[in-house]
């Protein structure tokens, strides 16, 4: 019984949680554009399987989030700027996802042409969430939660406001 209930809440990926994974991977402005899960999608932001198994408000938040953490505001010593996600590096070069372009532009840059890194207070990830109404946003939280810890539990919208 144990295991035939399991295997219903695994099967049963709600009509709210098909809705999220469609808004998730929209080929035009889809998280997945950014955020890579299961498998597809392109990981210019951080992996999402640590927030996803946070409840639903406490994802919303980082959705919304004015700061970043990871982002730099990178200077070249050909002075051009530009906020950028810091990817893989060796001794010689540094991935840069250059986030002034959509998509996410990877440069692979060589150390020496970086004039500086400094804390980004440029771009922000509140921008993104913006773009969502919020019953796309719940939908969109719920197909998260669902893809990191399989708990096909729905979200309200006031719970991500
Ligand atoms: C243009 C690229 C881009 C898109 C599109 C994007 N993100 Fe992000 N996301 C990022 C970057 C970059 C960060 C890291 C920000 C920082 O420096 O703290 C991030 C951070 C996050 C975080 C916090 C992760 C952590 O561990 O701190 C969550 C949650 C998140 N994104 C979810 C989403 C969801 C859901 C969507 C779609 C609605 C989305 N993102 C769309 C680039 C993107």
């Amino acid at each position: 019984m144990f295991w035939f209930t399991l295997f219903l809440l695994q099967a049963a990926a709600s009509p709210q949680i098909e809705r999220g994974e469609a808004l998730f991977f929209d080929s035009a402005k889809g998280c997945a554009s950014c955020h890579a899960m299961k498998g597809r999608g392109t990981a210019v932001g951080p992996d999402l399987k640590g927030m996803g198994s946070l409840a639903p408000p406490a994802i919303a938040v980082a959705v919304r989030s004015t700061i970043t953490s990871y982002v730099q505001h990178v200077k070249l010593k050909s002075k051009e700027s530009f906020p950028a996600m810091p990817g893989a590096k060796d001794e010689k070069t540094i991935d840069l996802y250059d986030l002034s372009k959509t998509p996410a532009q990877m440069r692979k840059t060589d150390r020496t042409e970086i004039e500086s890194m400094s804390n980004n207070d440029t771009w922000k990830h509140s921008d993104i969430a913006k773009k969502y109404t919020d019953e796309q946003m719940a939908d969109i939280i719920a197909y998260v939660r669902y893809a990191v810890t399989g708990i096909p539990k729905s979200v309200d919208p006031s719970e991500v406001r």
